[in-house]
């Protein structure tokens, strides 16, 4: 409990930096999303709320966060925005919603962080409606040589410093694993270890 209030005490500083080099990109693919009409959304991880910016006052926001002390701040930031919030304690993996039930999905630097990506996925797309929508953006392990193997090296330190973050992981063949239509834009981010980005929308068949 001690690192959760930590990470929730320092990670606001670091998600403002990242915040101001993504916020083009975030802004387009949530027009993008929000375009789809969606009327319930659920994020998973939300962390300090940086995407609730993004959303359209008076729309249903469900925020699935597991570290309580992020709470109060997501709480801050969905009234000042004008969402219906329900704040949901649990994790990615066991999302506590029943099937086909929400429109759009959306998680940004969180894949990183579950414990188990694979259940994470198909669970988002277990909740998401026929035709429903998961937006993402997310730091992906390099394809392999030199830089692949620095994530590799790093992964523990960034695991245990950064609430479980994983350098290493190859999110984007989960998602695509999963979802029968992608799309999806690479790119990379003036930041060590965490190359590259990618972010999208992947679509529920239906
Ligand atoms: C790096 S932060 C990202 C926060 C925010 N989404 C952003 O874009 O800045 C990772 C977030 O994922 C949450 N998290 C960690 N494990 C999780 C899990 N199993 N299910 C859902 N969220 C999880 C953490 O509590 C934290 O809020």
């Amino acid at each position: 409990m001690l690192r959760k209030r930590l990470f929730a005490w320092t990670y606001p500083s670091l998600s403002a930096r990242h915040e101001a080099l993504v916020e083009e990109r975030k802004r387009a693919l949530f027009r993008r999303a929000l375009a789809l009409r969606p009327k319930r959304v659920l994020e998973i991880g939300p962390g300090p709320g940086p995407n609730l910016a993004y959303l359209t006052p008076g729309l249903e926001y469900l925020a699935l966060e597991p570290n309580p002390f992020f709470h109060p701040e997501l709480q801050r930031k969905a009234e000042a925005q004008g969402l219906r919030l329900s704040l949901l304690l649990g994790r990615a993996e066991a999302i506590p919603l029943p099937a086909e039930g929400v429109d759009l999905v959306v998680g940004t630097l969180v894949l990183c962080s579950v414990e188990d990506p694979i259940k994470a996925v198909a669970e988002v797309h277990r909740v998401l409606r026929p035709g429903g929508a998961f937006l993402f953006l997310e730091h992906v392990a390099a394809p392999s040589g030199p830089y692949r193997l620095l994530q590799e090296v790093a992964t523990p330190l960034f695991a245990f410093f950064g609430d479980g973050c994983h350098p290493n992981r190859e999110t984007l063949a989960l998602i695509r694993a999963r979802f029968p239509r992608v799309e999806v834009e690479a790119f990379t981010l003036p930041l060590p270890v965490v190359a590259p980005h990618v972010a999208g929308l992947a679509f529920k068949e239906g």
